[in-house]
């Protein structure tokens, strides 16, 4: 895939009306601060077209980003973020169902997973719903980074056993810093693309 051009298109908050797009989307979910905002940077090629921050919670609305008249990149907000009150919690778990359950052109879900960690409760709540809703995720292990080579088997084998995944689940580890992984997804995306 070749980024030419990427604009920021739609924000939808809790009370937005979804936008019926023509062109297929992808979708990014995972906890908050696991880095999806920073991966659609990476794919997208831009520092900071979508809003990062090293404190939880900063994306709290659904952001599409049209990607060369082509795709979307919907960066959805994180769940977990502790700090927020459970009406808040609520309301995002809400929105991030509802763009699940009623999004026409939603192709393919990206889950983020933090590859140091073993998923979290609602890690696998989140990959439930996403298989309820009829997706087949693809799970993307961020901050590769931050762990040593020697590790990433392991951990990313801790993922699927804690998600219950099977064998044909994807799992690609990824790094925002070095940009490892990105080449995978970019394929990914390009079989979307081909469809
Ligand atoms: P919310 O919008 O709160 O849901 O978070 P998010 O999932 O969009 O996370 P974001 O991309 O804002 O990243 C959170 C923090 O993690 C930032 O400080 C990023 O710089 C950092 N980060 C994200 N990906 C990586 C990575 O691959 N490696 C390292 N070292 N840091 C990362
Ligand atoms: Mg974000």
């Amino acid at each position: 895939m070749i980024i030419k051009n990427v604009s920021l298109e739609t924000v939808c908050g809790i009370t937005s009306k979804l936008p019926e797009n023509i062109h297929p989307e992808v979708a990014f979910a995972g906890k908050s601060n696991v880095g999806k905002s920073s991966l659609i940077n990476g794919l997208m090629n831009r520092k900071s077209l979508a809003r990062t921050s090293s404190q939880p919670g900063k994306t709290q609305t659904i952001n599409y980003y049209n990607i060369n008249d082509e795709i979307y990149f919907v960066d959805l907000p994180g769940y977990g973020y502790a700090q927020a009150n459970e009406h808040v919690k609520a309301q995002w778990g809400k929105m991030i169902e509802d763009y699940l359950h009623k999004s026409k052109q939603l192709k393919l879900v990206f889950l983020l997973i933090d590859i140091r960690h073993a998923p979290s409760e609602n890690d696998r709540i989140m990959y439930d719903w996403i298989r309820r809703n009829g997706y087949d995720p693809i799970i993307i292990a961020t901050k590769l980074d931050k762990i040593n080579r020697s590790q990433i088997q392991k951990q990313v084998k801790l993922i699927r056993t804690t998600l219950q995944a099977g064998a044909d689940t994807q799992i690609v580890p990824y790094s925002a810093q070095t940009k490892q992984g990105r080449e995978e997804i970019y394929e990914i995306l390009d079989g979307i693309l081909a469809a």
